[in-house]
């Protein structure tokens, strides 16, 4: 069975669709939900579904990038992770982090990359006129929403679309491709 850890900053949406997803004949377990913001709205739905949890707030460490992964790192660690997953966690990781869990790290992005890397995916989707939008999961590598891409998922583009409409839109995808994902990467 293999150990999944996952990090958030906010709501949450897709750790759930992930710690869901990992029941019966699946390949890997929760073991650990961790966030830069202890606020953050997943913590608490993670401990209700029954998974550990763990915060270090970022805005302690003033910039210190390395000094908050360090401490980042701890619970991670513990938790002895095979597979670390990123769902709608919004600090860039240093490449030192990622280089430790290169190979077994995945991050799901709200753009159809390569298009789109960085914030306001939808809205940028929509400046540019496109037919399309949607979202992608990939390997994380040292580079921004860079990395093998291991699944895609589109949506349409209304003209009615505003960033929130399409980012609705894009989220019910994204439930359904990073568990597809993560399944199909804990089985390989
Ligand atoms: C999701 O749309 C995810 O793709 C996006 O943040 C949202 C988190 O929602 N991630 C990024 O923008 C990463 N740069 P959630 O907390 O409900 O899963």
């Amino acid at each position: 069975m293999k150990r999944v850890a996952i990090l958030i900053s906010g709501g949450g949406s897709n750790m759930v669709a992930l710690v869901k997803s990992m029941t019966g004949d699946h390949p890997a377990r929760p073991v650990l939900v961790a966030s830069n913001d202890p606020a953050a709205g997943g913590l608490r739905t993670a401990a209700d579904m029954g998974v550990a949890t763990a915060a270090v707030d970022h805005r302690l460490f003033k910039g210190d990038r390395a000094a908050f992964e360090a401490a980042l790192l701890e619970p991670i660690l513990q938790s002895r992770p095979d597979i670390l997953c990123l769902a709608g966690f919004m600090r860039v990781l240093t490449p030192s982090f990622v280089e430790r869990f290169e190979g077994r790290m995945l991050n799901i992005h709200p753009s159809l990359l390569p298009k789109y890397p960085g914030l306001h995916t939808h809205q940028r989707a929509i400046d540019a006129g496109d037919a399309e939008a949607g979202c992608t999961v990939h390997e994380v590598t040292a580079i921004l929403d860079n990395g093998p891409i291991l699944g895609q998922a589109t949506v349409p583009v209304l003209p009615t679309d505003t960033a929130e409409t399409l980012s609705a839109r894009v989220l019910a995808e994204e439930h359904k491709l990073y568990p597809a994902c993560l399944r199909a990467f804990a089985s390989r």
